[in-house]
């Protein structure tokens, strides 16, 4: 069984304060987009092995599929096992939730080709143990709220389909290292955390989608609480943004905790002509990429 696990986009990311549980409640709205990851699995009679194409990713229980699968044996008390192979093309630890999405993938996968049926409200309350990403990318919308410490979804139904330009320095952020430095400076009294004054909201995202094409108003809510902690880690995020919208784009905004940037534009071949000039201008900005909102969810892959 081959499965697609698209990667996302934070277009609005609010952290409202910290949780007696140590994470922090948020407001987001997440964006399915068409870069993914491919997910490989076959049933095995004992054995979970994992192997994946990028040797940086490690492969062993630590892995969020490997996890993703344990759970789901755990939970239904399945005997089999299963080789699992994934070719991955989303950038690790940049904000884009590649991890969760293949770990909602093989719940997806595994559910079916073990034969176990669980429906998917048990998919999503396993998704939720995994991690605050994972439900997103069981929902069948390619945009939705996030609420909680992000797992609560609500689609927003809307046709659009966005274009970006997809900017991804060389460099790792630890999400939880970014959540920690945006805590101390708050302890500081210098951050706004938990005051969430001035900004757009997320009515204006929301209503911007909804009513679209309402790019101006989209371009306005772009929004993410996490951007000064990692832009403090990784400078050249603000040089990228800046260079983004000088080539073109409507606005630029931050993915989750970084360093993922992607610019706003307003239709694809601006996109195209964006990302062209980006690469022979600023070659040392890194990977860039023209994508697009994904409306298949990992659900309906085959
Ligand atoms: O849920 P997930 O494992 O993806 O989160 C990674 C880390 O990010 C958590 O360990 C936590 O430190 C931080 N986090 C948070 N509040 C959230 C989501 C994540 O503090 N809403």
């Amino acid at each position: 069984m081959r499965l697609s696990a698209p990667a996302k986009l934070n277009l609005y990311l609010r952290v409202l304060g910290r949780r007696p549980d140590g994470y922090h409640e948020l407001e987001t709205v997440f964006e399915r987009i068409d870069l993914a990851d491919e997910l490989h699995l076959q049933v095995h009679p004992t054995d979970l092995r994992l192997t994946c194409t990028d040797p940086a990713l490690p492969c062993g229980e630590e892995n969020l599929i490997m996890k993703a699968a344990r759970l789901l044996q755990r939970t239904t008390g399945v005997q089999l096992g299963a080789t699992l192979h994934v070719i991955k093309r989303i950038p690790i630890a940049a904000g884009l939730g590649g991890g969760s999405s293949d770990a909602a993938a093989t719940l997806v996968g595994l559910n079916e080709v073990w034969d176990v049926g669980l429906p998917v409200a048990r998919l999503l309350q396993l998704a939720a143990e995994l991690g605050s990403d994972v439900p997103f990318f069981l929902s069948p919308a390619a945009f939705a709220i996030g609420r909680g410490r992000g797992e609560r979804c609500e689609p927003i139904t809307t046709p659009q389909r966005l274009a970006h330009v997809l900017v991804v320095p060389d460099a790792s952020l630890s999400t939880k290292d970014i959540y920690e430095a945006l805590r101390q400076r708050r302890r500081q009294g210098s951050s706004q955390i938990g005051l969430t004054g001035g900004g757009p909201s997320l009515t204006m995202v929301v209503h911007a989608l909804r009513n679209g094409p309402d790019m101006t108003g989209l371009a306005e809510g772009l929004w993410n609480d996490l951007a000064p902690e990692a832009i403090r880690r990784c400078p050249s995020i603000s040089l990228i943004q800046r260079g983004l919208r000088e080539a073109g784009c409507l606005a630029s905004g931050v993915s989750g905790s970084g360093p993922a940037v992607f610019g706003l534009c307003t239709d694809l071949n601006s996109a195209q002509q964006v990302a062209d000039q980006l690469r022979t201008s600023h070659p040392d900005f890194g990977r860039i990429e023209v994508v697009r909102t994904e409306s298949t969810p990992v659900m309906s892959a085959a």
